[in-house]
């Protein structure tokens, strides 16, 4: 095994964080009572509540920690109103009382990892692997060059090397990357959906609306998209539209 591979070397630290006990059968509740709820009441969210249900969101696992998310939380009313007639009128938008919109960013992975770097410098204790990691790996890694030359370079590479070696494939294109920021950013959009209903609130996760018109509304990059908007308020009477649907699990679960 070679003396400097982060990955498979487990460094000398001090921290120790014990798992702590979670009361299995109020989780087991949690995940089953979030639904996609369709209609709210008027009854208002509380704006703190939301704000830590926010922040709960944000701490989804994200890839290498490069935080490629952003949620943007209309308050005014004017912007809500553009939202709710941005996501189709939709009933679980128009009956909402808060709507979040969660961007993926492909962009910004730069600018976090210096702030990594910069964060991880400030502690003496910080193993020197982990700076390397930030300072060549990942530059190496989430970097496609214009038009996507590098990526395509390294997927030349990996691909001659690869046939005799164990070797990480992706990202090595600009829809490799579009992938990597959605999986992150749709981990964060379910922490903030079971934060809600925990927190007594519930949610719609909706792709159904106008991300071009999102997007400028927002002053957007081109290189950003639109995850998914969630729309929040206090389930009503009439807010699920049915009994829980899942196909028969064995079509899904393969064990190997
Ligand atoms: C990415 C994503 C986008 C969705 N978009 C919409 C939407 O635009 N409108 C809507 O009413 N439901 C939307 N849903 C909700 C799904 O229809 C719902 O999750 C599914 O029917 C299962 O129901 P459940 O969430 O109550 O378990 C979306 C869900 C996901 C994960």
């Amino acid at each position: 095994m070679s003396k400097n591979n982060i990955l498979q070397n487990i460094p000398k630290h001090n921290h120790i964080e014990p798992a702590v006990d979670i009361d299995r059968d109020e989780f087991i509740k949690l995940i089953k009572s979030r639904r996609s709820v369709r209609v709210f009441t008027d009854e208002a969210v509380k704006h703190s509540d939301l704000k830590e249900c926010i922040e709960l969101a944000l701490l989804a696992p994200t890839s290498s920690n490069l935080q490629c998310w952003e949620f943007y939380w209309a308050k005014s009313k004017e912007n809500k109103e553009k939202l709710k007639s941005y996501c189709l009128s939709q009933s679980a938008a128009t009956t909402s009382q808060e709507l979040i919109v969660c961007v993926a960013r492909i962009d910004t992975w730069k600018k976090n990892k210096n702030n990594i770097i910069n964060y991880l410098k400030k502690n003496d204790s910080t193993p020197r692997s982990a700076i390397k990691y930030y300072e060549k790996i990942v530059p190496f890694v989430y970097s496609q060059g214009p038009f996507g030359i590098f990526g395509f370079l390294k997927k030349i590479l990996i691909s001659v090397f690869g046939v005799f070696k164990v070797l990480p494939r992706e990202p090595h294109s600009i829809s490799d990357m579009r992938v990597w920021a959605h999986k992150t950013t749709a981990l964060a959009c379910q922490n903030l959906m079971l934060a809600l209903r925990a927190y007594g609130y519930d949610s719609c996760p909706m792709e159904g609306m106008d991300s071009s018109r999102i997007k400028k509304m927002l002053k957007l990059p081109k290189k950003a998209e639109i995850c998914m908007v969630i729309s929040v308020g206090k389930r009503a009477k009439n807010g699920v539209y049915g009994e829980r649907f899942r196909l028969k699990s064995d079509e899904f679960i393969k064990v190997i």
